[in-house]
């Protein structure tokens, strides 16, 4: 398949871990660990809890880091009487530039429906941030032979309503949940197949140069021995990364992952 203009996007999700000293010394890690020359072909985005944001953002800015603010949740709801939840805005505020939207975990354990995702993806949008809207099967669904249809469902109800163009400019993470924390990766050849899936899905619904722009995560136990591998399908344009966005060395080295084909050490 021909090479495409797609800057990889190599994502952190930092789940509920670190606190706000935590998350900073981890930046200011990473910022020695990862290179100018990195960045120059990869975009890179952290996601720490809500608490963190302000923190990171501080140093980011400051010190003219070269990484993405980043959030792993938010509501639909501009405002209102919605205690716990965080909005757009404030979001937006604090300069993040890219929202996780509808993870396993808050679909599996918060209830979030395939409908408050959409909300969700054009509440992001209108505050001119960037979704990151997460698809995949469970292990059962796997076996059953119904992953495709799995995300072809989820993908098509986050993308309704949203413009072809919007639809380009966003990001889609592939994360089968069996590989999620369990050190299960799914095979680079599966998870190219689920990617290509979600193109032909973006296709049908937004059109070629849709399909064409955006940008599809593989998501599921990524770390350096596996990156290259995953990471240079042609229809996987980077990684959302869990446990392995928590050292800054493992991190660096997914970020790296060109440099990387035969990396056995982790
Ligand atoms: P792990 O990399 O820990 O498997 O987590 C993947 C994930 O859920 C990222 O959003």
């Amino acid at each position: 398949m021909a090479t495409n203009n797609r800057t990889p996007l190599i994502s952190g999700n930092w789940k509920m871990h670190l606190n706000h000293f935590e998350a900073l010394k981890l930046v200011q890690e990473l910022s020695y660990a990862v290179s100018t020359d990195d960045v120059e072909v990869v975009d890179i985005s952290l996601h720490p809890p809500f608490t963190d944001i302000r923190t990171v953002q501080t140093v980011l800015e400051s010190d003219r880091l070269p990484f993405h603010l980043g959030a792993q949740h938010c509501h639909f709801e501009a405002k209102g009487a919605f205690t716990g939840e965080v909005a757009p805005s404030m979001l937006a505020k604090l300069n993040v530039s890219y929202v996780i939207v509808g993870h396993s975990e808050r679909r599996e354990v918060f209830g979030e429906t395939d409908e408050m995702v959409n909300a969700k993806v054009k509440a992001i949008l209108a505050n001119e941030m960037i979704p990151i809207v997460c698809c995949g099967e469970t292990l059962e669904e796997r076996e059953a032979g119904e992953a495709d249809d799995k995300v072809r469902t989820q993908v098509t109800a986050a993308l309704k309503g949203v413009s072809p163009e919007q639809v380009g400019a966003l990001v889609i993470a592939y994360e089968p949940i069996w590989a999620i924390g369990t050190g299960k990766t799914a095979s680079a050849e599966d998870a190219q197949a689920m990617c290509a899936t979600v193109r032909a899905v973006v296709q049908e619904i937004s059109g070629n140069d849709a399909a064409s722009q955006v940008r599809i995560q593989y998501g599921g136990s990524v770390k350096p021995v596996n990156a290259n591998e995953l990471l240079t399908q042609p229809d996987i344009d980077g990684a959302l990364v869990g446990g392995a966005s928590l050292e800054a060395d493992s991190f660096a080295r997914i970020v790296q992952y060109r440099l990387h084909e035969n990396d056995s050490t982790s």
